[in-house]
Order: C-alpha cells, then structure tokens, then sequence
C-alpha cells in the first residue's frame, strides 16, 4: 500500500503518548504504578461530574446533540461570547486537526515554536505543509522570530499559551505587538489548553483580542485541570464566519455525549476547580523547594507540568522512573534529550517521585 498512501503521511513521526498504567504494570509486572506523564488531573472530576455522567449513561442508546446545545449556552454565558462563536472538539486536539484541515493546502506553510505541542507539527505534515518551527529563547517563545518566518505561503501560526513543553505563557504586550501588522489572512491559533492554571497577572486575554482579530481562534480543553482527559472534549472560540468553517468539515456527532453532561457539571462547581487549581500551586512548590535540593535544574512553569533538566540520558532517567513504576515523559521526541517533563500529582505522589528520584540519581 505505500505506492498508494498519501506521500505527506510518509513523512509523519506518530505521536507517542504517555503510557496507560495498566499497560506499564502488565508489562514490567508491577502493582503500583502512578502516572505523572499526561498533565492529566490527579483527583479527578467535580463529584457533581460523576452525578450528571451516572445520570447520562441511561441515554447512551441515543446519538449525542451534535450542537452540544446545553453545553454551548452555559459556555457563551460564562465566556460572554455568542453561542455561534463556539465550537466543541473531541477534545482540543481535534480542534487543531480541524483547524487545519480547513486552511492548509499541501506545499503552504505553518509557523511554530520549537519545542512546542507535537500535534501542531503532526497534522500540518500530514496536510502536506512545509513547517517552519523557530526556536524558543530560554524556553519563551521568539515571537519577532516567528513573525519573520512568516511569508505569503503562511495560513497559520500556532501558539501555545502556556505551552507544552516549556510551560510558558505569552505576555499580553508581546501577543498585542506580534498580532500588530500581522497580514489578517493570516489564522493565529492560540491553544490555552492549561489556561484554568495561570496565574500572571500580565497573562494575554486573548477573548478581548478575539473581538478586534478575526483571524484568531482560541482553543481551550476539559481535559487538564477539569479532569476529563478520558471523556475527550475541548472548545474553541472565533468569530462567527470562523466557526462556521470548521462546522462543514466537522463530523456531526463528534462529542459524545456523556462528555457533554460532564462538561456542563464541571462548569457549574468552580469551587471544586478553584481549590484543585491552588492546590496545584502548592504541591508546584513544593516539588520546585525538593528539585532545588536535589540540585536539579528545572523550568518554572505555569501549568500542572515541569521540564526537569536530568544529567544523564532523559530515555535513561525515565526508564529508571519506569521500572520503579512512575511514568513520566522523555523528552527526547520534541528534541530535549536531557529533560524529563513530569505532572504535578497528589501531594504522596509527588513524595514518592521525589524519594525515587534521591534513589536513582
Ligand atoms: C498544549 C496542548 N494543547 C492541546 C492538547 C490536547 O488536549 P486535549 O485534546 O485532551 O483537549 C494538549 C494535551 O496534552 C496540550 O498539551
């Protein structure tokens, strides 16, 4: 079949997740084994979640509201954007594949950072795209530099704020000047995938960019902090003209519908997400105070994820982690061969990677 495959998808390094668990404990035959790869939640979902996904699954016979209706009014009325303004993914990484599949032709352009998220570089690829990746400066991303990459081929430039891996956020001063003069042809994809953990006050509000830029579309996700990576939904918000694009090319049920139940239950308990996010801060804290001890050189991040600067091998290091049963992520694949990135987990967790760490460094 490769005579006949698309030639861009040959090209195409698959994205590898973090490893499942119970994979991880079949395989090296352990008992307990804890994830700290994914920048998943630790503690799960609002217990109001579980109520309204028990509640759902007497429905499951029914195809899901491929409008998301409920789910969409609750959105625009927190967000104080229209409901025509929204669009919901199977999770936000379906929003990207959209994104592009929407507006990059084989032999355009996409700008990204580099290291940024793997599926930026992956779906553009695979629409043929030649990807221009600009390097971050100490781990912030180089927006002159990413300005200058772009040419009359370019359809978008991705941003990830904060991003993965680094951690990092863009500054509203910086998104302003990068988005001023910028050709309006131009799609500005800004993935907030971790936007419920930042804390800057200097943090771009990119829904008030939104209102002046028709070219941008912001994407943000249930996955992380409301803690439904398994349910797989995220949303993005654009002008109107926008959204109605990726409507044609979406496919019509693609968030299911104990998703949707789920996501309207978790927007109702803020003050569930609110304690989990500062309780996020504290456990931040508390691994930076013990990374320092340990003499290990780390990135400070503004997510519920840090980039630790190992001296030996990352494969090295995480496989040690591994056979000791914590999974964390080798960076080797965005290109960071001495970094391992490790969730921040429950306060035990985070005792045991810190005792394990000792141990093996
Ligand atoms: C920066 C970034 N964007 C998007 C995603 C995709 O998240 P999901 O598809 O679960 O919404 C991730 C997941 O790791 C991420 O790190």
């Amino acid at each position: 079949m490769k005579s006949i495959v698309k030639k861009t998808i040959l090209k195409v390094k698959p994205y590898v997740p973090g490893r499942p668990i119970e994979e991880v404990k079949r395989e090296l035959g352990l008992r307990d084994v804890i994830k700290l790869a994914s920048n998943e939640n630790p503690y799960g979902p609002s217990p109001l979640v579980l109520e309204a996904i028990a509640k759902g699954s007497k429905e499951l016979n029914r195809y899901p509201d491929s409008d998301c209706f409920y789910l969409r009014e609750a959105l625009a009325k927190r967000l104080q954007v229209s409901a025509n303004q929204l669009i919901f993914g199977n999770g936000s990484d379906e929003l990207i594949a959209l994104a592009v599949r929407a507006f990059v032709d084989q032999g355009d352009e996409v700008v990204i950072a580099k290291p940024s998220f793997l599926m930026y570089g992956i779906d553009s690829r695979i629409a043929g795209a030649n990807v221009k990746a600009v390097a971050l400066k100490n781990f912030h991303y180089d927006l002159n530099g990413m300005k200058k990459a772009v040419n009359e081929k370019t359809k978008i430039v991705f941003i990830g704020n904060p991003d993965n891996p680094s951690g990092m956020y863009v500054k509203e001063q910086d998104m302003r000047a990068f988005l001023k003069g910028l050709h309006r042809d131009i799609l500005v994809f800004i993935d907030e995938a971790y936007y419920e953990y930042v804390n800057a006050r200097d943090y771009a509000d990119s829904l008030h960019l939104l209102k002046s830029n028709k070219n941008i579309i912001v994407t943000r996700t249930f996955s992380k902090m409301y803690g439904l990576a398994g349910l797989r939904i995220g949303y993005g918000v654009a002008n109107a003209e926008l959204i109605g694009f990726l409507n044609r090319i979406r496919e019509p049920f693609n968030v299911n519908s104990l998703a949707q139940v789920a996501a309207v239950a978790a927007l109702k308990d803020q003050t569930y997400y609110r304690g989990l996010a500062r309780n996020i801060n504290v456990q931040r804290q508390y691994l930076y105070k013990n990374f320092r001890e340990l003499d290990l050189d780390f990135v400070e991040s503004h997510t519920n994820f840090i980039l630790i600067k190992t001296k030996d091998k990352a494969a090295d290091v995480s496989q040690r982690l591994l056979e000791r049963g914590i999974i964390v992520r080798n960076m080797g694949a965005w290109g960071l061969k001495r970094y391992i990135r490790v969730t921040i987990g429950t306060l035990n967790e985070n005792k045991r990677l810190i005792k394990t760490l000792k141990e093996i460094l």
